[in-house]
């Protein structure tokens, strides 16, 4: 379906992207194009793709994966308006910036091009991560063709655009916090005594293994935790102790601040 997709901006997620769409379609034609150009070369040397530039990658690809940063898009997609506009041949936009929606898109693009907006985290460079995404103007044909290139990222979601940002702000943010919360059990664990390598190794296994408990059995968390909280056990205890640190309001704060940020950064503050 596409002959050839570039991606523009080849940072953590713009190679993410790459990455999984040559694994999908290893022959097929691939161009990368970043501001510091050294590292879509290397990126290229490892994809066996085209080192390229926006323009070339704008006047030619099927697909155009934008992967710059949200504040950038504006700069970067003005000056390829007039290379879109003189286009005859069909050709779809990806864009993946926070809080930026396909309409802001048609409009930085200068028309009405069909746009597809997808919302990756980081866990898809392990197959692992989740992908929400919306369009405007795509067919069904093309939505297909993008997620089979994009099928080795992990769970692929449609959703409407208006929860997007909710989205955003649990699935695209959300390892970030998992993360903190990966140090501070490690860290409790180094307290008590553990070597820091195991105290890692059993934190980042206790949480992908709960996550997948509750994934796969699709029971509430809430009764998973029950099942583990023997009475007058210890488990107990460390629930009162983060009920007593605040830790679920903390956790909701935070989604609900980014969720903020991602409202805020759609009004262009
Ligand atoms: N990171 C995440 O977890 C995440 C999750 C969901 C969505 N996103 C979205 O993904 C997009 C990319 O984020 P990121 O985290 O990958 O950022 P990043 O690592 O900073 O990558 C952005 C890349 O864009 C390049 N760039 C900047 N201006 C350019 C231009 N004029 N032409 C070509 N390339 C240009 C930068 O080049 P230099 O090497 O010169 O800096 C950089 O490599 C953002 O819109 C973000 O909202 C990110």
């Amino acid at each position: 379906m596409f002959d050839s997709v570039g991606v523009i901006g080849t940072g953590a997620m713009g190679s993410a992207v790459a990455r999984l769409m040559h694994d999908a379609q290893p022959d097929g034609k691939l161009l990368l194009s970043n501001r510091t150009r050294e590292k879509a070369e290397r990126l290229a040397d490892t994809l066996c793709a085209c080192v390229s530039t926006n323009e070339e990658i704008a006047k030619t690809c099927g697909l155009i994966v934008l992967a710059v940063k949200p504040q950038m898009m504006q700069t970067v997609l003005s000056a390829l308006q007039p290379l879109f506009f003189a286009r005859r041949d069909r050709f779809v936009l990806v864009t993946m910036a926070a809080g930026l929606t396909c309409g802001t898109i048609r409009q930085l693009a200068g028309g009405s091009y069909p746009v597809i907006r997808i919302m990756p985290n980081t866990p898809i460079t392990v197959g692992a991560g989740v992908v929400s995404y919306c369009a405007e103007g795509a067919t069904d044909a093309e939505l297909e063709a993008f997620t089979k290139l994009l099928k080795g990222a992990g769970t692929l979601d449609p959703l409407p655009e208006s929860m997007i940002d909710a989205a955003s702000a649990i699935a695209g943010c959300g390892p970030a916090f998992v993360d903190l919360f990966l140090e501070a059990l490690a860290d409790g664990a180094v307290a008590c005594g553990l070597p820091r390598d195991k105290a890692l190794l059993y934190a980042a296994q206790t949480v992908e293994g709960a996550a997948k408990t509750a994934r796969l059995t699709g029971e509430h968390p809430g009764r998973l935790k029950d099942v583990v909280c023997s009475p007058a056990g210890s488990t107990i205890q460390g629930v009162r102790a983060l009920e007593r640190g605040g830790f679920r309001s903390a956790v909701m704060e935070a989604v609900i601040a980014a969720y903020e940020k991602n409202l805020a950064l759609k009004k262009g503050e």
